[in-house]
């Protein structure tokens, strides 16, 4: 009895061996230290100056498993698309339009970000996923209230500015933020929630401005947020 318990737990010992090494071998973690820390943070940033900021390459990804939708994220990294109209450095190229309705960007090239296989981009989107700040995403805190449409795309639009600096249409609104009429695909919406509320949180001196939203406005934009999906008209 007692010898078939400790071959029963060696047993368990050997698969869990196993399958760790296979975890480890081309895994997420690799291909992520190998292909994409030179352009982005996968651990939180020590440095939180400006500077840093200015000198980034890409997008902050430490805290991914609180950010994207998993099946976007696969998605996106086989065959990524444009998010950053003026890239992630936007203050280098963005200016505000004559009549502040929206800023313009100025001509640049924008290198065609790495694509990954579909095997390769399995196992980065679980390393991403996993990758979590503990207190920085409410879990809940968006409260997924009927919201009115209409209203919202007002808030959104005209109350708050937010088109001066998103786009919630392909081509329409500002360059200077990540597009967001594939944001309902793409962010989870407590993290939503979250950043609207206070972005530099999120990444220190990132240039959206805190808004101080009240709850309800941070509700209903977050509410409009999460419809907008690619291929719906908003
Ligand atoms: C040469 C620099 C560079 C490398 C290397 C690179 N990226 Fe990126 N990445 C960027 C830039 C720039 C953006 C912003 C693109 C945009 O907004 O249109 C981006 C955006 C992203 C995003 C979306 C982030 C967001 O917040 O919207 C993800 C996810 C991502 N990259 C993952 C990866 C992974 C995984 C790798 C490695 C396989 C990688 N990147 C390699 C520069 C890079
Ligand atoms: C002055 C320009 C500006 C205004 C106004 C602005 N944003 Fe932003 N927003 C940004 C920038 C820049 C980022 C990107 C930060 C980054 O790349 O890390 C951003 C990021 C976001 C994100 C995260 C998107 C992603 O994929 O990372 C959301 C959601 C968002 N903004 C919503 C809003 C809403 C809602 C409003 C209006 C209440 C608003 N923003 C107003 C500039 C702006």
């Amino acid at each position: 009895m007692r010898t078939k318990k400790i071959a029963l737990l060696l047993a368990g010992a050997l698969l869990g061996g196993v399958a760790l090494t296979a975890a480890a071998n081309g895994s997420g973690q690799d291909i992520l230290k190998q292909q994409c820390i030179a352009c982005h943070a996968v651990v939180k940033p020590e440095k939180t100056t400006l500077d840093r900021l200015w000198e980034r390459k890409g997008p902050d990804l430490h805290y991914a498993g609180d950010k994207f939708n998993r099946e976007w994220l696969e998605a996106w990294l086989q065959n990524p698309s444009t998010l950053r109209p003026a890239g992630v450095m936007y203050a280098k190229t963005a200016k505000p339009a004559a009549d502040k309705s929206a800023d313009q960007i100025d001509a640049i090239q924008l290198a065609p970000h790495p694509k990954l296989s579909k095997e390769d981009a399995a196992v980065v989107t679980d390393s991403l996923m996993a990758l979590k700040v503990d207190g920085l995403v409410q879990k809940g805190g968006f409260k997924n209230e009927p919201v009115n449409a209409s209203f919202a795309s007002m808030l959104f639009s005209k109350l708050r500015g937010c088109t001066s600096c998103h786009a919630a249409k392909p081509g329409t609104g500002g360059q200077s933020g990540p597009e967001l009429y594939s944001a309902g695909d793409r962010l989870q919406p407590d993290f939503v929630a979250a950043f609207i509320k206070d972005p530099q949180k999120f990444t220190p001196h990132v240039w959206m401005p805190k808004l101080d939203l009240n709850e309800a406005d941070v509700q209903k934009l977050t509410g409009y947020i999460a419809t907008m999906k690619a291929g719906e008209k908003k």
